[in-house]
């Protein structure tokens, strides 16, 4: 007989120590998930088991060795399936996005010239920005900037289609901004991209939370997001398409080997986060039917993820219309579909940092500033106080959002 799980955030919340602390006596509310999110017990057992029992390095004939050696296999079949990569050997690790997408950056633009065209946006985190900045930089290559939708803070895709030509090598972008939340719609980009004979370079780390990544109907050919922000260790993934394995040269350091994977890996990687991301992708399939392959389970797990947040979201949004003196720089639509439970904020009479820090006090836990997305705090002017984001995960519940409320009601309206 099969069994599905039933979801709750009960149970959810159960599985997070890290939620049930209190700080100088009150109990503490994370709504900075963009930022890092908390970390499930499993995970952090799988970690401390990793270091207290099986410490070592690859390679050698002795049982922890061998386990390490096993690790790494079940980590690169693991991310396969969470990103839905046609071989395991599409799968890379590194020190997080920022790191690999530096290192991909140079093997990428090693063959550009002068008048070759890169094509870069303003709703990005600027890891996925400045790299190709200066990539291009060295080969005298153009590189273009698609704008924001001023009033909803999203992509304007039909801007960035026109500014795709012949001349286009590269274009680098993400599946949800880290800072408004908004999802952008990349399949037209993808298709003009590779209409012209261009590479897609594709930043995941916010949509990683809240949407299964799916890179084979993508159809992109680099993927990038970072465990720690999907309730797992500080670590990066990468995804390169089957095509480029073997034929990207990467600037190797030995012992970097010359096939698969690991000929884009620099020295030895974390294990210890190698045995927590395997142990996140379980926590994240958990809510699919037992006994399905880990993808299956994935696919049911975030269908419930997905349907939760929608609702915090239509919370959220719900309480906002009812508080004075603030505005929402994002899509005013619930729908999970168009955007993340992340919530960008600015206000009338108050710095977003003077908000964050009385937040703080109460242990109501958010982020202030322009979170490097630089193009789109450029764009808007706003670039000396930025946003204040309120990010929601999975694990909160709308007694928080009715916490941070009430907090927000009592300062904005002494
Ligand atoms: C959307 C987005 N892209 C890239 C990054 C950089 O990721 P990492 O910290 O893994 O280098 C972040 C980090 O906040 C992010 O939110």
């Amino acid at each position: 007989m099969t069994f599905t799980p039933e979801f709750t955030v009960d149970k959810v919340r159960a599985q997070f120590n890290a939620l049930h602390q209190t700080h100088n006596d009150l109990p503490v509310t994370f709504f900075d998930g963009p930022g890092g999110s908390q970390v499930p017990e499993s995970v952090l057992e799988a970690m401390v088991s990793y270091l207290g029992h099986y410490n070592s390095n690859l390679g050698a004939s002795y049982f922890s060795s061998q386990l390490t050696t096993q690790l790494v296999t079940d980590a690169r079949n693991a991310c396969q399936a969470l990103l839905n990569a046609q071989s395991a050997d599409s799968i890379i690790f590194g020190a997080n996005m920022t790191s690999l997408t530096f290192a991909l950056s140079r093997a990428i633009s090693r063959d550009w010239q002068a008048g070759d065209e890169i094509v870069v946006t303003a709703l990005d985190h600027y890891a996925n920005v400045s790299s190709w900045q200066q990539a291009a930089e060295d080969k005298s290559a153009l590189v273009h900037q698609a704008p924001i939708i001023p009033n909803d803070g999203s992509l304007d895709v039909e801007a960035l289609l026109n500014l795709i030509n012949s001349n286009t090598r590269l274009v680098a972008l993400t599946l949800a901004s880290n800072t408004t939340g908004s999802i952008v719609e990349v399949a037209p980009v993808i298709e003009a991209a590779k209409r012209v004979g261009a590479q897609v370079y594709i930043d995941a780390v916010h949509y990683a939370p809240h949407h299964l990544i799916d890179v084979q109907a993508l159809g992109c050919d680099f993927l990038v997001c970072s465990a720690y922000k999907f309730f797992g260790p500080h670590f990066g993934i990468g995804y390169v398409a089957p095509k480029w394995v073997q034929t990207l040269r990467p600037y190797k350091v030995e012992p970097a080997p010359e096939l698969g994977p690991a000929r884009f890996e620099t020295g030895t990687q974390s294990f210890e986060a190698l045995a927590g991301l395997v142990a996140t992708i379980e926590y994240l399939a958990q809510w699919g039917t037992q006994g399905e392959d880990l993808r299956t389970r994935l696919v049911e797990s975030y269908a419930y993820y997905n349907q939760y947040e929608t609702a915090l979201s239509e919370y959220f949004l719900a309480k906002l219309k009812l508080l004075k003196g603030v505005r929402l720089l994002g899509r005013l639509d619930a729908d999970c579909a168009v955007r993340t439970a992340t919530f960008a904020l600015t206000f009338d009479r108050i710095s977003t940092k003077e908000v964050a820090s009385a937040l703080g006090q109460l242990n109501l836990c958010v982020g202030s500033g322009h979170f490097y997305a630089l193009g789109l705090v450029r764009q808007l002017g706003i670039e000396a106080d930025g946003v204040l984001r309120v990010g929601l995960m999975h694990y909160n519940t709308k007694q928080e959002i009715d916490r941070l409320f009430i907090a927000l009601q009592r300062l904005l309206h002494l």
